[in-house]
């Protein structure tokens, strides 16, 4: 049941939930009341656009009320300067102080990521998070053991080798090449069921890049954590990850330190117009 209803008394019969509706179920009745046939409920993919787009709020859909989503105003936005300068200003942090992140912006930065795009919508998402700087430190030791352990019993297959050149760092001068010192590490993971599931856990760890170094957090992705775990796949069923689900990792706490200024990299990309 998706419990779609509409608030007549406000209902100014413009469809727009009917335009808006990516899988078309919204249809206007005789009397240009919109509805949902009971045989097509199957078809929604329960983004809320219709609940979103009402310009009303007379639109309610899974007993969401309308009147507590976050009205969006012209002014709702960072203007486009401040996501540019976001955008080109983010920097890979590679140090941190040895402090935990406020746990109630934690919190509201995982709760957001819940509006990341995903496939059809599917949200299959699961954050496993360290949070606490004394777990990431145990978790860390465990892991650099484990691949001294893993390189001497000659387990690490060739494709990692890069990674283990950590190992001396760490032992010999208790450097942290993978995990960078970081305090917290998150790792977002899919089922192979999802749609496109290394697609959505991507799309989950950039917005969450962006908002955590919007609010001054430092991230770092992190392919070495991912290569970590798995050399080590007894570590990585410690941390609660399924085999064969898709995933992969960032490093994130308060900065050491701030970048003062952006690189210059904007003529980077190949820019190809096409014309047909
Ligand atoms: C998929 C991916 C994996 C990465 N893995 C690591 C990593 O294991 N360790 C690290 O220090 N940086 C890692 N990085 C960060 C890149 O080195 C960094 O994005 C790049 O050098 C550009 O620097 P910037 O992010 O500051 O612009 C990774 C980045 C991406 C996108």
């Amino acid at each position: 049941m998706l419990n779609f209803t509409v608030d007549r008394t406000k209902c100014n019969q413009c469809g727009q939930c009917v335009f808006d509706c990516p899988s078309r179920i919204i249809e206007l009745a005789d009397d240009r009341r919109p509805f949902i046939r009971p045989e097509n409920e199957e078809r929604c993919i329960q983004c809320q656009h219709c609940l979103a787009v009402c310009p009303v709020a007379a639109v309610s859909i899974f007993g969401r009320d309308p009147a507590r989503s976050l009205p969006l105003t012209a002014g709702s936005f960072p203007d486009v300067e401040k996501m540019i300068a976001l955008v080109r200003g983010r920097r890979s942090v590679r140090r941190y102080r040895d402090e935990n992140v406020e746990p109630a912006l934690l919190q509201r930065l995982l709760a957001a990521l819940s509006n990341a795009p995903s496939a059809i919508n599917r949200r299959a998402l699961t954050f496993t998070v360290i949070d606490d700087k004394a777990v990431m430190k145990k978790f860390r030791q465990k892991a650099l053991k484990g691949l001294e352990e893993a390189g001497k019993a000659g387990r690490v297959p060739s494709q990692y080798a890069y990674l283990m050149q950590a190992v001396p760092a760490w032992t010999g001068e208790g450097v942290d090449m993978i995990f960078r010192g970081a305090p917290h590490l998150l790792v977002i993971s899919a089922a192979p069921e999802s749609v496109c599931p290394q697609e959505d856990v991507n799309l989950a760890l950039a917005s969450f890049e962006l908002m955590a170094q919007s609010a001054g957090l430092g991230t770092v992705w992190c392919g070495m954590a991912k290569m970590t775990l798995e050399v080590l796949p007894e570590l990585k069923a410690a941390m609660g990850l399924v085999s064969g689900h898709y995933y992969y990792a960032m490093l994130f706490g308060v900065p050491a330190f701030r970048y003062a200024r952006t690189v210059q990299r904007d003529d980077a990309a190949r820019v190809h117009r096409v014309q047909i």
